[in-house]
Order: C-alpha cells, then structure tokens, then sequence
C-alpha cells in the first residue's frame, strides 16, 4: 500500500449495495451470496469473475450502453447486461460461452473499426480498458475495415490546462458525463447528438473552459480510453510506481495516489480506498502540485543582520547556530518571553508538535500560537464550552445520512469542494438544504439543487440569527425534551429556554438587525427541529466575527435542543480551512494548552510533559498572534521563529503586522517560497513541500491521515529535522531518527492520541480518527454518542452584541472575504500552478446599485477605504453579494485585502473579525499608496536576494516545473463556484 508499482485499482463494476437482505446466486458454477440489490456484474467480481465491461464502472451507476457485459441466465431469454440486471435468489449465470464470445467479439469489432489504431504511440498505452477489452474478447479482426464513416479527424479540444479532450478517441460510454453528474455535481457535460453522430459535449458545445467545468478532473479518471487524458501523462508517459499521501490544501484531507517516474510525479490520482474522500478530488489536490518544483522554490539556508542588506547563502549548520545565537542573545538582553513561534496548519502533526515543543522546552516561554488563532480558534472554544470537544463530531460519510442540512458561513463548492459534491449528491436523493449567509453562494441554487431557504444575514448579525432560530425552537414546542433532559444540564437549559423565549429574541424582533425575513426564518428553524435528522455544516464565516466564539455555542445550543448530536446524519461539523488546522490545535499549538487541549496551568498535565521532557515549563500562558505583534511594537518581543506561515499576507491589518516584524531583531522564516513575511527575515531555512514530507495530517474529520515522502526534500532536511537541529543548538537535545517516533511521543503523553502510531494507521486502511486510545482502539468516527465528552452537554446564553465594525455615513459598505475554487488562500502554491488561468487577480464584488450609485462599472478601479488602510481592486459587478455588502479573497499580496481589514477580533479568544470590516469605495485611476509602497518594497527585497544568487554565482532554484516557462496567461471567466 505504502509504495507500488502502478496498477488500477479493483473497479466491481456497479456500487455496493446498502442492503441488509443477502440473496444466493450462482455464476458459472460458483456460490456466491450479496446484498439484494447487487448487479450480477458486481457480484461475479466478488466471486472473482471478471465479467468484460466498458461502460461500467463501481462509483457510478449503470448505464447498459456498451453490451460488452452480457451474460446467460438459466430460464431468461436473451443476453441480459450484468452491469444493468439484479441478483435474484438461486439465479444460474453463465459467463463465459461461445455465443456470448461471439457477441462480444463483435461488439468490439464496431468500436474499433471507429478507433485510431496508434495504440503504440497512444498517451494511454498500458493504461487503456479498450485495449484490455480487445484482448480479453480475443479481437483478431475487424470486418468493417476503417474506411467507413468515422471520427478519427475529430478536432482535439486542449483548452484546460491541465487535461486535453480527444474526440477521435470517444467510444461514447457516457462514464465522463455520469462521473461529472452523479461524483462531481456539476452536470458540465452531456451526449450532444444521436447514434453515429452522439459525441461528448462540454457546456453549450462549448471548450472546456468555456464551459461550467470546474476542472476537478472526475471525468479524466472515469474514461476508460485515452479521450480526456491529463497533459502531464502525454508529455511524460504512463508512471512506473506509485506513493500514497494527502493533499495539503484544505481541510477535506483527500488521500492521493501520486503516480512517479523516478522522483518526477507524473499525476496525482485521488486514492479510491481514501476514506475522506472516496476517490474524488477538486482541481487543486488533482491538478495543482506543478509548484513544488517550482522555479521559485528556495532551497538554500540564508542569513543577513538587517532586512536591508543582501541574504548570505550559508550552511545549514551555519544557518542553525546563528538562529540559535540570536535567540540566547535576545533572550539574555530582553527576557527570556521576548521571543516566540509560530506553528503551521499546513506542516505535519509531527513538524507542528515539535515547534511547539521547541519554543516551550528550548526557548522556555508558552509564547506559541498558530494560523487557527486567525480561523477556528472560537471553535476551540465554543465547542469545548458547550459539548466538551475542540473538533467536529462527525465523518464526512455521515452527511450521507442527514435529513436537513444548515450550512452557515461556508461555501463548500469553492473552499472544501469534494464535501461539497458529496452534500449536493445527498441534496439530489432528498434532503433539505437551509444556506445562512451573506452572498448567494452556488449551493442555493445550483444544477438540481434548490435550498430551501436563504437566509441573507447581515454580516455580524449571526448569533442574533441563531437565537432567533433557538427562540422559534423554544417556543413552538420543537425542543427535544427528552434528549435535554437525558443529556444536558438542567439549570443551564431551563436559563437558556428563558433567555431565548424572550420576546426581543423573536424572528419580527430581530428582522431589521439582521436583514433575513421573519418568516424564512421562522421556516428554517421548523425544518431543522422537526425535518429528521439535523446537522449544521460552519466556516469561517461564523467564526471570524467579534462574536465567533458566541456564534459556535449558539450553534452547539440548536444542535442539542433539536436532540442532533452523537449518531449518524446529525452533527457541529466545521469545515476546516487548512489541511492541518485541526491538527495544528490538537498538537498544543496554542499559548494555553498543551497538546490534547489541557491548560498549562494544570500541574498534573504539565508535570507529565515536565517529566517526559526532562525540562520545568510555565505555568502561565504565553502571548497570542497579535499580543506578539503588539509587544513587537511597543518594544518588548524581538525574535520569533515562524514555520510554514505567511503573516504578513495572511493576518489583519498588514501594516500592523509589517511594523510588528520591522521591530523585531531577529526573524527566522522556515518556508517554501520567500514569502511577503520572508521579506522582513534575518534568516531563511528551506521548508519542504507536502510532496517531501513524511507525517501526518488531521483533517475536519479529526482522521489522522498518513502524508508519505514521493520525493525527497529538495533544501535537503526535513521540517522536523530543521527544528530538531535547531533545538540541539540551543542546548535542549532533540533526537529522532523518523517522524514516527515523534508520533509516538505524541501518543504517551495525550490522552485521545494513545492508540495512534503510524502501523495503527497503516492497519486501519490509511487513516484514523481521534479520540484513539484504550477505550476507542480503533478510533472513533462520531464523538458525543452515549454522553458528551465534557459529561452534561452546557447550554450558553448567546446575548447579541453588536460588531464595533459597522456601516456608518463615512464607511457605508460591510467589506466580508472568502475564497474562490482554484485558488487557495494566500496563493503562495496555486499562484505558481496554472490554476491563474481561472483567477489571476482578487476582485471586489459589490452590486449593480452600489456599483451605480458610485459610477462604478465592471473591470473599473475601486479604491476600498476602511479605518485601516486603503487598496485598490477591479470591480465584479454582481448580484451575488446584496445590496451594502461587498467581498474579495485574499489570494494575492499585491490586492493587500488584509491591509483594510482592522484588528477587532472575538471576545474569547482573539480570532480577527476579517468577515465584517466597515467600508468605503470609489472608482479610481491609479493604485493605493500602500500598494505602491509594497511594489517598491517587494523590488528591493527581490533585488536583495539577486544579489545573494549574483555575489555565489549559481541561482538557487529548484528543478523548473514543466509549464513555468510558459508566459503569464490572460484571465479566463472565474470558475461559478466562490467563497
Ligand atoms: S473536470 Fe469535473 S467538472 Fe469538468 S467536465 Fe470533468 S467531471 Fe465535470
Ligand atoms: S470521453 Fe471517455 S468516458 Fe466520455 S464517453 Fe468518451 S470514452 Fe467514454
Ligand atoms: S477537496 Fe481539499 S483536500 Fe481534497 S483535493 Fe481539493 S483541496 Fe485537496
Ligand atoms: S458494462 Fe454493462 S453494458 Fe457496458
């Protein structure tokens, strides 16, 4: 499993059926027994007859259209298609007869006589069904000839970047139409005409990308021939072996095979056996991986006293012991808490643990934060508070099984798109779709998707929404009384039913506060309570608030009420952003907790780190993200280490967090790329990509996934051994010799992760989800089923307080961010992939009335100006976001989205509010003087890292990607699907 030569995976040809009722068959003499509701096709595959097929395939549903699949069945006339016919109890099929090698035989004769006969030069040689079928039936000749009609002269549709579509090739088995319908859910494609004439058609007959193709790929990996077919197979051949890993994008968490020629990957092909994603994947775990051999990959260590000066490539060693000199020497000068780190969601649980470790037991302060502070940390809170768990309580599996889905603040088609085609598949069998959110986003109304309701909350009015959800709740009689009384603390529920009863709380009360009309939420809240099982699907657009932390809670509160937690179809899930934020908080990331979520003033907890460690740690708690940059500021924190982070990019009000790194003496970056925040560096250590890595990830899921190396690192140390190295350097000996042993430090010392070591996960097919330990040993796909984790579930009272961040006479527009598809957030990788051809640049979207009003028309300038800074955007004048709002992501430094955004953040726990920022805008001509000043300061420190690779003498670059050399493409029409 872990390394293989390639070979196809095992496809029974129809999906598995759910049944519980077994039926007995025989096929060519052999019992076999399945589910009622198997295909004869499927189960001769589980009797290990391999019946020939073309059409078929076991993640979609049949179809019948090849007839290469046909069998004979005792007491039935005909040659039934086994792909399309039912097992009956004590059935007799027949496979293999000279009459249905006849019939076969002939069937391929008519496909090939349509067929180009290049198979020695075909990009799929070795990888083709047709071609395999051919020799399964015996094919020797082919009666028709080849002079007849045919589509061999068919024009070759290379459009999308990344797979091309040749028509001469189609053999119209309709598997890319069903794979983008039925997997996908975009319903792109379809079978334009009719018999000799069908052919496959992208959109309104349109290219690829003209079409409403969101490129994840579904359909290259269903086509049984060489038709759609990935460029990077046709320019480099069929793979030799096989490494399977995770995608290190989103919180999703997709296992990948990655398909290898030497230490080149050829393709990256969604693992069918991954048990987040079951085969699929979106554009960017697919096709978006060019980057780590990108020519702008940093490989060597450097160092320079002051950001003004020229990098020095340097050793490692050279480069480790000047880090560790500065920090003793900061430390001796300002205080031992005058230094801190950073730890990364996108680097391994293992690489994170270690930081963490690092800064606690080498540098001796609990100065440690991570990324989630700026994203899920009041999910942390929320539901610890309420439920007892920092972390989602179900599978993605579990969607599957949900009745009414309420998705808040996400927008799955874009930021987590595999849960994304899973939820719609659920929404085509049935169930409800309840959208809360500010933009109209894809879900609400999409290709046999309608929700049913929208509720267009104004952004920072989501917990007056939810209260007013609870109060319809409470006070129709749709509480779940017997689960609350079961469950949940009594006096804290009986307050909660007061509070949210009172009048002030009510739908009409709460109408012109939050913009979403009394009756649809009246609605919402019924179908939730009462529409079957309940599960509520978040994002950031609930947690990045001033009342994030509150937000969740109201969230856990309805899910408790409603009796929606702790078995399948129910469930608190939020969509993680980043491949690793959960793991990141699991490993201790933040200044407070140890790994596990235990504060670091509980003795007991911190004496067993203290025992293990062999070092004393604080008691207290260290600095959070933005304490760090205000003592940066006001002179008091100096030095920080930062792995696998882009601050400058990422956080709020950039110029803040660029005066707080100016103040510092020494900054150490350990990063891919020389990234906006490697620019105010004093020292580079080369980072590794996911491609390099060897660990683990913990996705949304809480599934601990294995991420193997396909190839080795290119700076030429590993994250961890990076931390290692320099830990040793500073006097606290840190010494593994394999990511693993790492993991079992991790599994001695917290309590949800006892059970977990990489051969646990290897035995568990790839993947575990925590709590895995003594009481849960092969871990634990839904949490809270018998109890909640924190024994009585809490209700909390969830007063609406109004965001500091409101629109006034002189910022009128709320200013709200998200992502789109094909990028990924601060871009750093899928701005040096050909995903540009969709998005090149952050747009401003704001209405056609705003945009009047202004004189503001699409492709225009637009100044933004909030209380923060100002930047300059072209307009997307659109009816997505309403009236008052606008949006933008944040893909791309020179947009400097994060230069408006301001530094109110949540109550609890300090998560920005990126989602509301109070907001003028002006059509202008030119751009803002921040950007103008980020150009010239972007100039010079580029220059300054020219003249490092002048003053050696050799460039400092990786391997070139295949296409890097191609020029910079025009922006094509965004993909449909935004966040
Ligand atoms: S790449 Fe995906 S969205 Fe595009 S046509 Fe194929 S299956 Fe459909
Ligand atoms: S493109 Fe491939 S999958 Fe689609 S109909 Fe043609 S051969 Fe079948
Ligand atoms: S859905 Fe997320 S994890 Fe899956 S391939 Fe896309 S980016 Fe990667
Ligand atoms: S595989 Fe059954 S008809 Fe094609």
């Amino acid at each position: 499993m872990l390394e293989t030569i390639v070979k196809r995976e095992r496809d029974f040809g129809t999906p598995a059926s759910t049944s519980t009722e077994m039926i007995s068959l025989t096929i060519d003499g052999t019992s076999v027994e399945v589910p009622a509701g198997t295909s004869v096709l499927r189960a001769a595959a589980i009797a290990g007859i391999n019946i020939p097929k073309l059409c078929a395939s076991d993640n979609l549903e049949a179809s019948g259209s090849c007839r290469l699949c046909l069998v004979q069945i005792d007491g039935r006339r005909g040659y039934p298609a086994s792909c399309t016919t039912p097992v009956e109890a004590g059935m007799v099929v027949h496979t293999e007869t000279s009459k249905l090698h006849e019939i076969r035989r002939g069937v391929m004769e008519l496909y090939i006589s349509d067929h180009p006969l290049d198979c020695l030069t075909c990009p799929s040689n070795g990888d083709c069904e047709l071609q395999d079928m051919a020799g399964v039936v015996g094919l020797r000749n082919v009666r028709y000839g080849y002079e007849g009609q045919n589509h061999l002269q068919d024009e070759v549709d290379a459009s999308n970047p990344y797979f091309a579509y040749d028509p001469s090739k189609c053999i119209v088995c309709s598997r890319c139409v069903r794979a983008c319908n039925e997997v996908q859910g975009t319903f792109a494609l379809t079978i334009d005409g009719k018999g000799f004439a069908s052919r496959i058609a992208a959109g309104q007959n349109e290219d690829f990308m003209d079409s409403d193709c969101v490129s994840c790929g579904a359909c290259v990996q269903a086509c049984p021939t060489s038709t759609l077919t990935e460029k990077t197979v046709i320019d480099m051949g069929q793979a030799e072996h096989s490494v399977i890993t995770t995608c290190a994008y989103c919180g999703v968490g997709c296992a990948f095979k990655a398909e290898m020629k030497g230490d080149q990957v050829v393709r990256m092909v969604p693992w069918k056996d991954g048990q987040a994603n079951r085969g699929h994947s979106c554009v960017k775990g697919r096709f978006a991986w060019g980057y780590a051999t990108h020519k702008d990959r940093m490989l060597k260590p450097m160092i320079r006293k002051r950001i003004d000066e020229p990098w020095r490539e340097v050793s490692w060693d050279e480069a480790i012991q000047y880090a560790a000199s500065e920090i003793r020497r900061i430390q001796a000068k300002y205080g031992k808490d005058s230094v801190g780190g950073i730890t990364s969601s996108r680097c391994t649980n293992e690489e994170t643990y270690l930081v963490q470790k690092l800064v606690r037991a080498a540098f001796g302060t609990n100065n440690v934060d991570t990324c989630a502070r700026v994203c899920h940390s009041p999910t942390g809170y929320g539901l610890k508070t309420t439920i007892g768990e920092s972390a989602g309580t179900q599978t993605f599996d579990s969607v599957m099984f949900t009745d009414v889905v309420i998705l808040m603040g996400a927008n799955p088609s874009a930021a987590h798109p595999v849960f994304a085609s899973r939820l719609k598949r659920r929404l085509r069998e049935g169930a409800k779709l309840i959208v809360i959110d500010p933009r109209r986003i894809e879900l609400v109304d999409s290709p046999h998707i309608k929700a049913s309701y929208h509720l267009p909350v104004r952004p920072g009015t989501n917990t007056a929404v939810l209260t007013a959800m609870a109060h319809v709740i409470a006070t129709e009689g749709l509480i779940d009384e017997a689960y609350v009384a079961e469950r949940c603390e009594t006096e804290a529920f009986e307050q909660w039913r007061e509070f949210v009863s009172r009048p002030e709380h009510s739908p009409e009360a709460t109408e012109a506060e939050t913009g979403v009309p009394a009756a649809d939420l009246r609605g919402a809240a019924r179908l939730y309570a009462t529409g079957g099982n309940g599960s509520i699907y978040y994002g950031l657009g609930v947690t990045e608030h001033s009342q994030g932390s509150t937000t969740v809670m109201a969230i856990a509160n309805l899910a408790m009420a409603t009796g929606n937690l702790g078995k399948e179809g129910v469930g608190v899930n939020p969509l993680r952003g980043q491949n690793n934020v959960q793991g990141s908080c699991d490993m201790g990331s933040f200044p407070h907790e140890l790994p596990g979520y235990r504060h670091v003033s509980d003795d007991k907890v911190r004496g067993e780190f203290e025992r293990d460690w062999g070092v004393k740690l604080q008691p207290e708690p260290g600095l959070r993200l933005p304490n760090m940059f205000d003592a940066a500021v006001s002179g008091s924190f100096k030095a920080l280490y930062c792995q696998g982070e882009d601050i400058v990019q990422s956080d709020p009000n950039t110029q803040h967090v660029a005066a707080a790194l100016r103040a510092m003496e020494c900054i150490i970056i350990q990063d891919i790329f020389l990234n906006e925040t490697a620019k105010y560096a004093h020292v580079f250590l080369p980072g590794s990509s996911f491609l390099e890595k060897d660990g683990t990830f913990t996705n949304a899921e809480r599934r601990i996934s294995r991420v193997r190396t396909v190839m080795k690192p290119l700076g030429g140390m590993a994250d961890w051994e990076a931390t290692c190295a320099l830990s040793n350097a500073l006097g606290y000996p840190m010494n593994y010799s394999h990511p693993s042993e790492i993991m079992d430090e991790i599994a001695r010392l917290t309590p949800t992760f006892a059970g977990v070591s990489f051969s646990k996960i290897d035995a568990m097919g790839g993947s575990v989800q925590w709590p895995c330990n003594a009481e849960a040993p092969d871990g634990t796909p839904i949490m809270h089923v018998d109890q909640f984790v924190r024994g009585k579930g809490r209700f909390m009272l969830t007063k609406y307080v109004p965001s500091d961040e409101r629109s006034t006479r002189k910022f009128p527009l709320l200013l709200t961010t998200g992502r789109i598809l094909s990028q990924y957030n601060v871009g750093a990788q899928t701005r040096r992939t050909d995903n540009v051809h969709w998005h090149a640049e952050d747009r401003l979207e704001i209405h056609p009335h705003d945009a009047e009003d202004r004189g503001i028309r699409q492709g225009d300038m637009v100044a933004i100006q909030s209380r923060s800074g100002e930047t300059v955007l072209r307009a997307d004048v659109t009816e997505r976001v309403q009236p008052g709002v606008v949006y933008t992501t944040f893909h791309f430094p020179e947009s400097g989205a994060n230069v408006v955004t301001t530094d109110s953040t949540d109550w609890a726990t300090d998560c920005p509010e990126y989602k509301v920022t109070a907001i003028q805008a002006r059509r202008v001509t030119e751009p803002s003087r921040w950007q103008e000043h980020w150009t010239d300061f972007s100039e010079t420190q580029l220059g300054l890292l020219e003249r490092r690779e002048r003053e050696n003498g050799q460039a400092a670059t990786a391997t070139p990607a295949r296409d890097e050399k191609k020029p910079a493409p025009a922006p094509a029409p965004a993909m449909t699907s935004h966040d």
